[in-house]
């Protein structure tokens, strides 16, 4: 049975990968960082009849990662596909409100914060996790990140959000090319415009069609390596 991490796995995209994985017969850790939504999200899948635990990650707490990989290493469980999903978007309200989102407005504090979770939370987990998956020589990381960081299309406002996704997808092909030679497959995705508590309610995709090319990632035969990913497609960085 393989084994999946997910982090910020209690609401939102993290939830339903966690839902379909789960469905499909993988042992999801649903990763959160608050620990009482955490084992709500978890209960509902149990209820399900899925092999689901929680763990408590807060991706910007090293003693979170550092406990979790010191579990890992003394039960001998491992993680077969970590997808860092665990994301925020600090600098207005969402994606449709500029507000406060011009570079000329927005605090350094909150793009450092903002570059912590998803830039930093995920480049600590890969340093924890992949090792473990190059004992074993075999492995995959998804990444979720976002258009809104493609170089080839970027545009104005949250600057932050918008750096962590691009230093995200840096992180994806430098890691991807330090394990070239193995069976580890790392990728970023963008999931589109989803209808979350982040991409708000007049977004244009429901969170099953955001998951599916994670999912589609997770547990296809043959992933693509070193890829940005959306609709199971290749796309420009
Ligand atoms: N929705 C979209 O349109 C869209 C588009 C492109 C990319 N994305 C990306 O997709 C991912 C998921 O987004 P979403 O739409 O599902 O957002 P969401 O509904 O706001 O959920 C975000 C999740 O991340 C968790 N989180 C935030 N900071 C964390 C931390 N430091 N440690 C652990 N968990 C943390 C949140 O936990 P709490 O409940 O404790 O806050 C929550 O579970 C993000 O990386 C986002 O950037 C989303």
């Amino acid at each position: 049975m393989k084994t999946v991490l997910i982090t910020g796995a209690n609401r939102g995209l993290g939830f339903e990968t966690a839902r379909q994985l789960g469905a499909k017969g993988y042992k999801v850790y649903l990763g959160a960082r608050n620990e009482e939504k955490g084992k709500i999200a978890a209960e509902i899948l149990l209820k399900l009849g899925y092999n689901v635990e929680f763990i408590k990650l807060d991706v910007t707490k090293t003693s979170d990662i550092r406990n979790l990989h010191d579990r890992l290493k003394k039960n001998s469980e491992s993680i077969d596909i970590l997808i860092n999903n665990a994301g925020v978007f600090l600098e207005s309200s969402g994606p449709t409100d500029i507000s406060e989102a011009s570079i000329f407005k927005v605090d350094p504090v909150i793009i450092l914060k903002t570059i912590e979770a998803n830039t930093m939370g995920p480049l600590k987990l890969i340093q924890s996790i992949v090792p473990l998956m190059m004992e074993k020589n075999e492995g995959r990381v998804i990444n979720v990140s976002s258009q809104m960081g493609a170089l080839s299309e970027m545009g104005p406002f949250w600057p932050g959000y918008r750096m962590s996704k691009t230093a995200l997808n840096a992180l994806t092909q430098i890691v991807s090319a330090e394990v070239e030679n193995t069976n580890i497959s790392v990728n970023s995705i963008c999931p589109g415009w989803v209808r979350t508590d982040m991409g708000g309610e007049n977004a244009h995709r429901s969170v099953e069609e955001g998951v599916a090319t994670a999912v589609w990632l997770a547990t296809c035969e043959e992933p693509p390596k070193g890829k940005f990913l959306r609709d199971c497609k290749v796309i420009d960085w």
